[in-house]
């Protein structure tokens, strides 16, 4: 079978949760790579999807690659966020990547916090409405941290046997 692992990612948040997925899938016929260098995804039979969350959502970069995956293809979502995983945005925010991919079978997804770059909360500290939320991301300083990357490979390999439960990756 193979296996896309593809990301975006601005400050490398999200490019570390993918590399920890890539490196749990041993054995596999794998890429890794970012998805502005992807040009066909057609051959792939498992695609992992990550990105960060920003406004609640998926980035804009992301809507077309999410778009382009096909119903015979299997899906596994991952995004990084400032705010804490209890929380409702980075639900919204796959909620959203599941609506884009319509056509994909959704395996399973995977949600850690990510570090929010200083310049990002510096401008939201600057505003009263947004003060207490900037407060929250801060406190995502130095994640990814090793337990989320653990986690992150865990869930990795539960999507795997999950897609190898399908009988289409069973012909060997
Ligand atoms: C423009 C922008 C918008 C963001 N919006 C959110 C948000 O709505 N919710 C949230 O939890 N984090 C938000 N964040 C924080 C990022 O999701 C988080 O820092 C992420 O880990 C960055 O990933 P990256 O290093 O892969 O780029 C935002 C960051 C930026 C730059």
């Amino acid at each position: 079978m193979k296996i896309l692992i593809a990301f975006y990612s601005k400050t490398g948040n999200t490019k570390a949760v993918a590399e920890a997925i890539f490196n749990a899938l041993q054995e596999e016929d794998k890429v890794l790579a970012p998805i502005k260098e992807i040009e066909d995804i057609d051959d792939f039979a498992l695609i992992f999807c990550g990105f960060p969350v920003y406004a609640h959502s998926v980035p804009v970069p992301v809507h077309g690659f999410l778009k382009k995956i096909k119903g015979n293809q299997k899906l596994a979502l991952f995004s990084t966020h400032g705010a804490r995983t209890e929380g409702r945005m980075q639900k919204e925010a796959i909620e959203h990547a599941i609506g884009l991919a319509k056509n994909a079978e959704l395996l399973g997804y995977f949600t850690c916090r990510g570090q929010v770059e200083q310049a990002v909360l510096d401008n939201l500290m600057t505003k009263p409405e947004h003060r207490a939320w900037a407060m929250e991301a801060a406190s995502a300083h130095a994640h990814p941290d090793k337990a989320d990357l653990e986690d992150a490979q865990v869930f990795a390999r539960g999507v795997l046997k999950k897609a190898l439960k399908f009988k289409e990756f069973n012909k060997k």
